[in-house]
């Protein structure tokens, strides 16, 4: 089912009229909440002193009507809430269309022309040398509110506590591929939310996905219960990803997946069965990672390191999947076809890490007098 959010994700990066329309038609009220929603998740907060407190006033525009939000900025993150303070730090006024095409349309959209902030009077301009504190938060929120606040994947990965990074080193790779498909109203779908049996621990790589993603909507699966971590543009299902009908029933939820992240139970046999039941689903053009990739030596995950090339294994069968990039090569009777053969554009590997890209592997072999020489 679309989401309020997705559908206003979608209309973001198309004409202004349209998305003025389905504002009209979702609500504006319910629109602005869903603006002060995202822009309170991604506010990364200025240090401040235990205990301070700094409100800053939201008015959204739409037609003739007006919407206020209140976000309350604290050292520990940002809440928000509908209303009006009596005495806000800073009011910020702006039309709720613009708004919501600089945070859930593709970056680069035009700066924010209907805007005006309104800051407290500090009552002295002395107290300006030394800018307040609640500046620095005004400051955070506009650049949050004007998608400036760039930040690398891995600095969401430290921000999320999420070990892709400092344990793992995978945020590092996965620019080269997600970058490009960044400003895309995408469906991210990761196997393991994290913390294990405990509903409320993990879920740090969602929140991630969620910040690097701006459009996406961001799918977790887990073998336990992970509803807590539930929130604007982050589903939690439960599914165990060694049962095929399980996975399935997860596809017929969300969608073909642009992106699928395997970080799951890590034992082989889940490893495969996960990929050959949800990478037909995959659509064109997107990645399927796997993750912790070692255990594929490991016999305590069902690994050998034994026999490196065992097709039982995940890197024993992700190799095999490199002569299938070269299926049109092979000469008759030197390997059987693989259904993936024609679907896996390009392979990449790096340490604990594959990412598979998916798309047509259709280009031609050589002619016959160079496979076989002059007759
Ligand atoms: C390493 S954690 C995921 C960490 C998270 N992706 C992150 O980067 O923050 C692995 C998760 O996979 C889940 N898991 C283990 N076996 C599973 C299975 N068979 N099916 C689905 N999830 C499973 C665990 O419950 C655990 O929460």
């Amino acid at each position: 089912m679309r989401t309020d959010v997705m559908r206003l994700a979608a209309a973001a990066g198309g004409h202004p009229d349209d998305l003025t329309e389905l504002i009209d038609d979702i609500g504006p009220g319910r629109c602005a909440e869903i603006a002060t929603d995202e822009i309170a998740f991604r506010l990364d907060p200025p240090r401040l002193h235990p205990g301070t407190e700094i409100e800053l006033q939201l008015v959204f525009g739409h037609r003739d009507t007006t919407t206020a939000c209140l976000v309350t900025v604290t050292g520990s993150g940002a809440t928000h809430a509908t209303g009006r303070s009596a005495t806000p730090h800073a009011t910020i006024r702006q039309q709720l269309g613009e708004v919501i095409r600089q945070l859930l349309g593709p970056r680069g959209a035009a700066g924010p022309a209907t805007r005006q902030v309104e800051l407290r009077d500090s009552g002295d301009i002395a107290s300006f040398r030394r800018p307040p504190v609640w500046f620095a938060a005004t400051q955070r929120l506009l650049s949050t509110m004007d998608h400036r606040d760039e930040v690398t994947l891995t600095e969401l990965a430290s921000r999320y506590e999420s070990d892709k990074w400092g344990i793992h080193r995978y945020t590092q790779h996965y620019p080269r591929y997600f970058e490009p498909l960044r400003d895309r109203p995408l469906t991210v779908l990761e196997i393991g939310i994290g913390g294990f049996a405990d509903p409320a621990a993990g879920g740090c790589s969602l929140r991630m996905w969620k910040h690097y993603f701006p459009r996406a909507t961001i799918y977790g699966v887990d073998v336990y219960d992970k509803t807590p971590h539930a929130r604007q543009r982050i589903h939690t299902l439960r599914a165990d990803q060694s049962d095929p009908e399980a996975l399935l029933a997860v596809v017929a939820r969300t969608g073909r997946p642009d992106i699928v992240i395997d970080d799951g139970s890590h034992r082989v046999e889940d490893v495969l069965t996960t990929f050959h039941t949800l990478f037909p689903h995959l659509r064109d053009g997107g990645y399927y990672a796997i993750e912790d990739l070692q255990t594929s030596y490991w016999p305590r995950f069902g690994g050998t390191s034994a026999e490196l090339d065992a097709p039982h294994t995940s890197l024993g069968f992700l190799k095999s999947l490199v002569d299938g990039l070269n299926h049109e090569e092979i000469l008759p009777g030197g390997r059987r076809a693989a259904p993936t053969d024609q679907q896996i554009r390009s392979l990449h590997f790096h340490h604990n890490l594959a990412v598979i890209e998916k798309g047509a592997n259709l280009e031609g072999g050589g002619p016959d007098w160079v496979r076989f020489g002059p007759k």
